[in-house]
């Protein structure tokens, strides 16, 4: 039998993987709770379905159990500041960490969507799996909003600062800031 894969170990080659990032949120009772993630994916286009993975643990996984109901916002590259906040850095907790970037609620569940994602996408739970420390949601895909712009990326610990862009003949020609 193989030795078993430690956590540094697998966390030091996940962390290669490069993400986009994106805050979870939800609500329920004239709550919200969010999350900074960038375990997100899609699953299928038919019908159209998301998964997010949430630590158990946090007050977002837990909400989104009970309010069936949560929103994906895709964030641009100049939204850095309010993905550490909604990780958790600066301490902020719960609903004090929506006094914090643009937002505005939609729909009947009243679901937190922030102003400048590239992509706002609400979600109606279809299922949970339990996986480890996660929750893993597959999430029916309600509606969207979709706006242009340069995604935020997380890779190696860190987000990405600068992006190599390509000309029309899909030739490296240099680095660009995010921004720029
Ligand atoms: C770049 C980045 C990606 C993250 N991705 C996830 C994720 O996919 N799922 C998750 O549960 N937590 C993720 N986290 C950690 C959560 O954002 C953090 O634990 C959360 O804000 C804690 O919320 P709480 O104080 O409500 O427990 C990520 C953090 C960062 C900085």
């Amino acid at each position: 039998m193989q030795n078993e894969v430690t956590k540094p170990e697998f966390c030091s080659a996940l962390a290669q993987l490069a993400s986009g990032v994106s805050i979870i949120t939800t609500a329920l009772h004239g709550q919200m709770r969010g999350i900074t993630a960038t375990a997100v994916n899609s699953v299928t286009a038919d019908p159209p379905t998301v998964l997010v993975c949430t630590n158990s643990s946090t007050g977002t996984s837990k909400m989104i159990a009970d309010a069936g109901w949560f929103a994906v916002n895709f964030l641009a590259a100049g939204q850095r500041s309010v993905s550490d906040v909604f990780a958790g850095m600066g301490g902020l907790q719960g609903d004090d960490r929506f006094g914090f970037g643009d937002w505005e609620t939609s729909g009947p569940n009243r679901l937190p969507l922030l102003t400048g994602a590239l992509a706002q996408l609400e979600c109606e739970v279809e299922k949970m799996v339990k996986s480890g420390t996660h929750d893993v949601y597959f999430g029916h895909v309600r509606s969207v909003k979709v706006s242009p712009g340069e995604p935020l990326i997380y890779h190696g610990g860190n987000y990405l600062p600068h992006a190599p862009f390509v000309d029309k003949n899909r030739e490296t020609v240099g680095v660009r800031t995010m921004s720029g």
